[in-house]
């Protein structure tokens, strides 16, 4: 595998283009390639088999497309299907796991929450962490159903977000958590919202910079990481509409390629 070959990034939807940020802003020169699956979002209300059908099709693609890498950027599909993809694909695959540990170290109040799709809360990974790390200390966990049709329909502010969103926090006010980890990859563009109702005595934690270093680290130990500076290839390819691809990465918009493909 050459250096300068594109990292490869998948996710059910447009979600994981908050864990693209992070990977582009840590390795600025690499190539990215970004798969959204959005024609089979949401990944949280599916069988096992179907998420691990799903994710070996986004990783067959992203493998055609020359890949070097993969990056798992959904966490559904990481707490489900990422021993199999390891298992059958030989190339580096680095998943999304929620931050469970830093959190369960640092809260004072000895309560936190987690906000994740059915998907992960019910998978048994998701289940084998939160044990290890949660023995002291109580967990409010909660599933952020809904929200991931209206993030993939780029409704991430008004009425029927702040309506879920105040559901969904109410538990984990009345509970007293100091820190929320965010256990999918769509909901980081809900952090302002969501710090609005916890307000400052919470910290959210997510787990795009973690997952950017992961990447980092393992194509540096394998001679992979692009040696010289130069402007990168940032590919966006969607089985849906582009619209919220377009609008969530507006900042990026003179320098990254949105198209539709079918896959
Ligand atoms: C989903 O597709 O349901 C959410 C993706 C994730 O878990 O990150």
């Amino acid at each position: 595998m050459q250096h300068n070959a594109p990292i490869g990034i998948f996710d059910s939807g447009v979600g994981g283009s908050s864990i693209w940020e992070e990977i582009h802003r840590c390795l600025p020169f690499e190539d990215t390639i970004y798969l959204a699956d959005s024609a089979n979002a949401p990944y949280g209300g599916r069988s096992q088999e179907e998420i691990i059908a799903l994710s070996i099709k986004n990783t067959e693609k992203l493998i055609e497309l020359g890949c070097k890498i993969i990056v798992v950027a959904c966490n559904t599909a990481t707490t489900n299907a990422i021993d199999i993809l390891r298992e059958k694909f030989d190339l580096p695959i680095i998943g999304i796991e929620p931050a469970i540990k830093p959190a369960a170290l640092k809260t004072k109040t000895k309560c936190i929450g987690i906000l994740a799709t059915k998907g992960t809360l019910s998978s048994a990974l998701f289940t084998k962490t939160s044990e290890a790390f949660t023995k002291d200390i109580s967990v409010v966990e909660i599933v952020g159903e809904g929200l991931v049709p209206l993030i993939e329909a780029g409704k991430i502010e008004g009425e029927e977000i702040q309506i879920l969103l105040e559901k969904y926090t109410a538990p984990m006010i009345s509970a007293t958590i100091d820190y929320l980890v965010l256990g999918c990859s769509h909901y980081p563009y809900l952090i302002p919202q969501l710090q609005k109702l916890l307000t400052a005595n919470v910290t959210i934690i997510d787990s795009g910079e973690a997952v950017a270093k992961q990447t980092e680290s393992v194509l540096q130990s394998l001679k992979l990481l692009q040696k010289e500076p130069k402007t990168p290839s940032l590919q966006f390819y969607t089985n849906a509409t582009t619209n919220t691809l377009e609008f969530l990465l507006q900042e990026y918009s003179e320098t990254i390629t949105i198209s539709h493909q079918k896959f």
